[in-house]
């Protein structure tokens, strides 16, 4: 069948069954294009809140569609690809950010979203790279502040707003590999190029950036901004909207190795799979769904 072909099987299928599909834009650009909904983090999360479609099917990684299911736990949640997951999300085990608890009692624990539903459960509030300045600044200006799993989201957040972060040394390989070198290259030889940097990667690519900020906040500032060259400091898989949204203005990936190989295991065929069988449904147990929502929710009241 081909790609058009594959494309209307799934908004049939999608009809039918009464849901929304929900991409993230490091998706397939052929899955990205037929979204009901196409977001960062932060937005996918509120959509999976306020959807009223009875089945998301989540076009992401794990730690998305978990944070669907604990939002909306009478929904049915499907991953298309069960081992969709997110590295990041694993490198904290909840014994390590327990340990973390114990050696800083009192702190504040804030969580990325990309982190295991336990870990979520385990934290006062979530964050987004989108939210994280304001999620920060919600907090006790005297309360000490735990972050995981990513290290270079928190030093950018202790950066942006001067809090002491106590930091879960975790990372993106696909934006904290990114050399600053590379970078600097690029820029050399595109001068009149700006730089767009997601805050995963390293503060020594940070340093290099003429904006910063989630996939979300990258999208919006290319809209705004004079350059008609971007290097762009993120997953690849963004390029296919900037391009659309921006027809005059041309992409350089900051590096060729900027790919989510698990954001990319989703395909059409496993769309409709999964809906065609309402194969590999997501739960999360509710005493882990209700913590793990109550720092979801405050996350969203907050944004
Ligand atoms: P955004 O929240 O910016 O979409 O990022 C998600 C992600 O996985 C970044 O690597
Ligand atoms: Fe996880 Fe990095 Fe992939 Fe985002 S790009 S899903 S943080 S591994």
């Amino acid at each position: 069948m081909t790609i058009a072909g594959k494309q209307r099987k799934v908004k049939e299928l999608l009809r039918k069954n009464k849901a929304v599909l929900l991409v993230h834009y490091y998706q397939r650009e052929e899955i990205q294009d037929i979204a009901d909904y196409l977001g960062d983090s932060l937005g996918l999360s509120i959509e999976a809140a306020k959807t009223e479609a009875a089945v998301i099917v989540f076009a992401g990684v794990k730690f998305m569609a978990e944070s669907a299911a604990i939002l909306s736990p009478e929904k049915t949640v499907l991953l298309p690809r069960l081992e969709a997951g997110c590295p990041l999300a694993d490198t904290i085990t909840i014994g390590e950010l327990d340990d973390m608890k114990k050696n800083h009692p009192g702190a504040a624990v804030v969580t990325y979203v990309n982190s295991t539903a336990e870990i979520k459960a385990a934290s006062d509030i979530c964050c987004t790279s989108a939210n994280v300045d304001r999620v920060i600044r919600s907090i006790d200006r005297d309360a000490p502040i735990i972050m995981a799993p990513d290290g270079n989201l928190a030093d950018y957040a202790a950066r942006i707003t001067g809090r002491n972060i106590i930091a879960w040394k975790g990372y993106c390989p696909v934006h904290h590999f990114l050399d600053p070198d590379d970078v600097q290259e690029l820029k050399d030889r595109y001068p009149e190029a700006v730089f767009a940097a997601h805050p995963e990667c390293r503060r020594v690519v940070l340093d290099l950036a003429d904006y910063v900020g989630s996939t979300g906040g990258i999208l919006k500032y290319v809209r705004t901004v004079d350059a008609e060259i971007v290097i762009v400091g993120t997953e690849m898989g963004i390029i296919h909207q900037l391009a659309k949204q921006n027809p005059g203005k041309t992409f350089v990936p900051a590096s060729p190795s900027m790919i989510c190989e698990t954001m990319k295991y989703t395909t059409l065929d496993d769309i409709v799979v999964s809906l065609e069988e309402m194969r590999n449904v997501i739960t999360v147990p509710e005493e882990m769904g209700a913590p793990a929502r109550r720092a979801l929710d405050r996350m969203l009241a907050v944004s």
